[in-house]
């Protein structure tokens, strides 16, 4: 059979890491594809750069539309990132009739469904495994080895720059800014960091991630972002003593009136094995109705961690290419026409527990009154730890856990403790899960 030729849309970090890859392991790559498969041509903005790949016998050129319009190039692979050029290239690649692999998670979490109807009219198919999650075939898991699943819940670990941000902050007690700088150093941030401290890009991943659990078009508008920005060296030392700690998870859960889609700092029980994912790994906790819970660990980025599913998909896309396109593996998990107009639930519809803390006299009946306000609003009390005054201080940290409650309630809640003439300062509160 005629070998596959394979144009490369920028070679950066996961460009160059797949060109790495598929060179290294053509041999068995092809075996596994039924074809050999090439990369004939990679655009790249700068030619003169210095590369992690050898591009040896690759065509290189600074225009990416020179590949797009090449006749003989059969899949694209869009590995330049953003939503405004890659847009363009996508749309013009399908309209060229050519398959794209992509790792670009904001693309999809935010025109994936335009993407995807203009790939299944023009019969072509769209990859984007390593959108999410990095090396870690979590598209593949949930689309396809869980199928037979009703998937009630995921939580995961999904972005590798805050979750090793929050990791050397635990272990070493370093600064935001000096982690942050060597993440970005490392390759793993994002061209724009705040994507990744302010939970976008978690948001990108958990929007992609919901869809083909769920069934629902992408909506990443309907997304609650909450980053890690906030987090203090108090809280998770008193986290820690409670038993837990505190990661930057993306939560998609169904619930009876629709679906949460969050992604917030949450206090999680030290025991559970996603609470010790650690530095810029990621993990994604999958519950289905007929498997229970599923875990799945790995690198979330890096330039072979990520090129990894980018060759993976490319091969199932050679695999795929002469078959039916109607019997495809949707691209959204569910059939095209069968996507479901399921609610997305606001913020305060989230029903979940909490960690708080606040600052409040330290003299008889202060405690009861913080206790009425809760009960007023049906929130139980999980744990409560009163800690000594700081020196010179004589307002004391109140740490308390609830048991699960609405996000209104809660919120209704601080708004009265907050006006307690007991109380200083604000009620900083952060999200629990016991994800059992
Ligand atoms: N900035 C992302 C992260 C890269 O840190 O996880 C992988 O999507």
């Amino acid at each position: 059979m005629k070998p596959v030729k394979v144009g490369v849309l920028g070679l950066g970090t996961v460009g160059g890491g797949t060109v790495n890859v598929l060179k290294r392991n053509a041999a068995e790559i092809a075996r596994r594809a039924g074809r050999e498969i090439i990369i004939t041509r990679a655009s790249a903005r700068d030619l003169n750069r210095d590369r992690i790949c050898d591009t040896q016998g690759i065509s290189l050129t600074t225009d990416p539309f020179e590949i797009i319009n090449d006749p003989e190039i059969d899949i694209v692979l869009e590995l330049i990132g953003g939503t405004t050029l890659a847009k363009t290239l996508v749309l013009k690649a399908i309209a060229q009739g050519k398959h794209v692999v992509t790792a670009n998670k904001a693309l999809i979490a935010l025109h994936g469904n335009e993407v995807f109807a203009q790939a299944s009219a023009k019969g072509v198919m769209i990859a984007f495994e390593a959108a999410v999650a990095g090396g870690i075939p979590i598209i593949k898991a949930i689309r396809e080895g869980l199928s037979g699943n009703q998937i009630q819940w995921l939580a995961g670990i999904i972005n590798g720059t805050g979750n090793f941000i929050l990791t050397e902050m635990r272990d070493k007690g370093r600064d935001f800014a000096d982690v942050l700088a060597e993440a970005q150093a490392l390759g793993y941030a994002e061209a724009d960091p705040t994507f990744d401290v302010e939970g976008i890009d978690a948001g990108h991943k958990l929007t992609i991630l919901a869809s083909i659990a769920f069934g629902i078009p992408l909506q990443f508008d309907k997304v609650y972002t909450e980053g890690i920005t906030q987090i203090t060296r108090a809280d998770v030392e008193y986290a820690e003593a409670l038993g837990y700690r505190i990661k930057h998870l993306g939560i998609a859960r169904k619930t009876a009136e629709g679906i949460e889609l969050r992604v917030h700092p949450t206090l999680i029980p030290h025991r559970r094995l996603i609470a010790n994912v650690d530095g810029v790994m990621n993990a994604v906790l999958v519950k289905g109705d007929a498997v229970g819970p599923t875990l799945y660990y790995g690198a979330g980025a890096g330039a072979e961690p990520t090129a990894s599913s980018v060759v993976a998909d490319v091969i199932d896309v050679v695999r795929a290419m002469t078959g039916d396109p109607e019997n495809r593996v949707p691209h959204l998990a569910f059939q095209a026409d069968s996507l479901a107009d399921i609610p997305i639930l606001a913020p305060e519809q989230f029903r979940t527990a909490y960690y708080l803390r606040l600052h409040a006299e330290d003299k008889p009946g202060v405690l009861a009154d913080v206790t009425r306000i809760l009960a007023s609003h049906q929130i139980s009390i999980e744990a409560i730890i009163q800690k000594e005054p700081p020196a010179g201080k004589s307002s004391v940290p109140i740490i308390m856990l609830t048991q699960n409650t609405l996000e209104h309630e809660l919120n209704a809640a601080i708004t009265e403790i907050e006006k307690l003439v007991t109380v200083t300062g604000k009620v900083n509160r952060i999200r629990l899960e016991t994800l059992g």
